[in-house]
């Protein structure tokens, strides 16, 4: 995923494109490009790096002109080069473009307009598009009309910003987002509101196969016009922002990570708020359709809520779902029709491979039932019930508040299916307690993860719910702290993961007092008769331990979201302990818009 953005309006562009763009980082941060337009000519600045870096070694911000568009990217097409980052210049420099997503004929494209006199510079799909823009310049009118020759040639999924030698802007949206920042005489064209969020509250949320042109307007500010694909005048509305996304900073926290680590006690108890009736209404859908129609679906951290969501849903609702990890949606045996049902968890809505499996479901007449925390989300636009985590902006890469507001809303939607029968349940408010009691043993975890910070092998172990835990446990180790971590269902253990244990070795033993205990307990005891250290994550103390991570007791269906917090805080501190940067790890992006 990368972020695009562009300013017309009557302040200095590149100040205000660096600002969104540094609000924006979190979606993709190997480079970064500025390009402005002043008097008719264009300046471009570009860099691999982060956006402070580039800035500092190359100016972006100082660019002149009171139009502009910038980007940072997250590699797809072509290595992390200077030449592969963005804005790309089509070949006579009238045209310049910043994309987001894929353009599946580019090769092609690309043919053609090599065959016609054109150059590339670069390996990547977005050169085709500035030069295509040229191309259909040439050809007669204006911005507009080459909009609307060019879109009808690419294939792919895609938002991009273009600015043409004249000043104008011209954005197109197809199937990746791109909203509109309204502000006084001014416009802001961006992939997230948080890329505008300092300079307004008012917005509009370009709709799919739509485009926009901003040109100098007679009285000295920019105009916005809105189009349909085909150039047809397109309806707007302006709508005002959740006041929350101004609040995107990380206070007095050190990271993002670990402010959003922290803010789940009260995120828990938010979840759903903003969608009253969602749960209900994605209960009826389950509950109306027939046995084994069921399936429930994500990636990464949201697929491992999904295996949470199978425990939850048979135990407490008595409905059976099968969980499909959405990258495998394709390649599985899925049955799929106008009585089946399909729960697609994702926080952004924007995953490539949640999105493709939502599509396949609705191609088979099912319905689709979506848990997203970006409400306006392309996840959220194709399903039937939507239903918000609202847990506000998650700009840390590793999902962690997500992961329990995911948790939180499997519980809420099976109390509505079970109606009557949902009592074992936790209350929100028990929820959020739990998690505000394991938030206060930070001390211990930081500890913890100096003493293992030059391990390099940790095995993660649950049995039954606690599986899916250990996963997620495995996931942040992996991804925020840079050490080779497995999730193992624990009575896998003999079967063949024994054979790595030894004395270089942590686990993780995830153990609660339920009907797992005794068990977990049996395989920490041959683990450490291996040599390898464990760690007990447990509300029963254990001799077998060798540190104790102390969870709250009493409430088994609580178990699973209290596990996951120490295990989030020993990531995040191990990352410290590897001088790792927690909030941006290397080579992810915080969603995966590409299959
Ligand atoms: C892990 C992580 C990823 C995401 C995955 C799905 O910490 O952040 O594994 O969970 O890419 O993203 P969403 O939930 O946005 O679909």
């Amino acid at each position: 995923m990368c972020s695009i953005i562009g300013y017309a309006g009557p302040a200095g562009a590149a100040p205000i494109l660096v600002r969104g763009l540094r609000r924006m980082e979190y979606r993709g941060y190997d480079s970064v490009g500025v390009a402005t337009s002043s008097g008719g000519k264009m300046s471009l600045e570009k860099g691999v790096g982060r956006v402070s870096e580039v800035n500092e070694a190359r100016g972006l911000d100082a660019l002149p002109g009171t139009v502009g568009i910038g980007h940072t990217r997250w590699a797809t097409h072509g290595g992390v080069t200077r030449a592969n980052a963005h804005p790309h210049s089509s070949s006579s420099g009238a045209v310049a473009v910043v994309h987001n997503g894929i353009i599946e004929n580019f090769a092609e494209l690309r043919e053609a307009l090599e065959a016609g006199g054109f150059s590339f510079s670069s390996e990547t799909d977005t050169e085709v598009i500035s030069n295509q823009l040229q191309s259909d310049l040439e050809a007669g009118g204006g911005p507009k009309e080459a909009m609307v020759r060019t879109l009808a040639r690419l294939r792919g999924r895609y938002a991009f910003v273009a600015m043409f030698g004249d000043g104008t802007l011209a954005a197109a949206r197809f199937h990746r987002p791109l909203i509109v920042g309204v502000g006084r005489g001014a416009y802001l064209l961006s992939s997230d509101v948080l890329g505008f969020v300092e300079q307004t509250d008012d917005a509009i949320y370009v709709g799919n196969g739509d485009f926009v042109t901003v040109s100098p307007g007679a009285g000295g500010g920019a105009e916005l016009r809105v189009f349909g694909f085909d150039g047809s005048p397109a309806r707007r509305q302006v709508t005002k922002i959740s006041k929350e996304f101004a609040d995107t900073y990380k206070g007095e926290y050190a990271h993002f990570t670990l402010k959003e680590i922290c803010e789940q006690p009260d995120a828990v108890l938010r979840v759903g708020a903003n969608t009253p009736g969602a749960a209900a209404a994605a209960a009826a859908l389950v509950r109306g359709a027939p046995a084994g129609s069921v399936y429930v679906t994500g990636s990464g951290t949201s697929y491992n809520a999904a295996l949470v969501a199978k425990h939850v849903m048979l135990r407490h609702g008595g409905v059976r779902v099968e969980p499909i990890m959405s990258s495998e949606f394709p390649h599985s045996p899925v049955s799929m029709d106008g009585g089946s049902v399909l729960l697609a968890l994702s926080q952004s809505g924007e995953t490539a491979d949640v999105i493709g499996a939502a599509a396949a479901a609705k191609e088979a007449g099912a319905r689709v039932a979506s848990v997203v925390n970006v409400m306006n989300s392309s996840l959220a636009q194709e399903s039937d019930v939507v239903m918000g985590m609202n847990c506000g902006p998650e700009i840390g890469v590793a999902a962690t508040k997500s992961f329990t507001a995911q948790l939180r809303a499997i519980h809420e939607v099976t109390r509505e299916i079970a109606v009557g029968r949902g009592g074992h349940l936790p209350r929100p408010g028990a929820v959020s307690a739990a998690i505000s009691g394991m938030l206060e043993g930070q001390a211990g975890i930081k500890a913890l993860a100096r003493e293992m910070r030059d391990v390099s092998d940790v095995y993660v172990m649950g049995r039954g719910v606690h599986y899916p835990i250990a996963a997620e446990a495995a996931l942040k180790l992996k991804e925020l702290a840079y050490v080779h971590a497995e999730g193992i269902p624990g009575g896998e253990l003999k079967h063949g993961p024994l054979a790595l244990m030894d004395e270089g070795v942590y686990a993780v033993m995830i153990n609660p007092t339920d009907s797992t205990h005794a068990a977990t307990l049996t395989g920490a005891r041959e683990i450490k008769a291996r040599g390898a250290r464990i760690i007990g994550v447990s509300d029963a103390r254990s001799d077998v331990y060798d540190r104790w991570v102390r969870i709250p007791g009493g409430d088994e269906a609580a178990y699973p979201v209290t596990e996951i917090v120490p295990i989030q805080l020993l990531a995040y501190y191990l990352a410290l302990e590897k001088d790792a940067d927690p909030d941006y790890p290397r080579n992810l992006a915080k969603s995966v818009t590409v299959e």
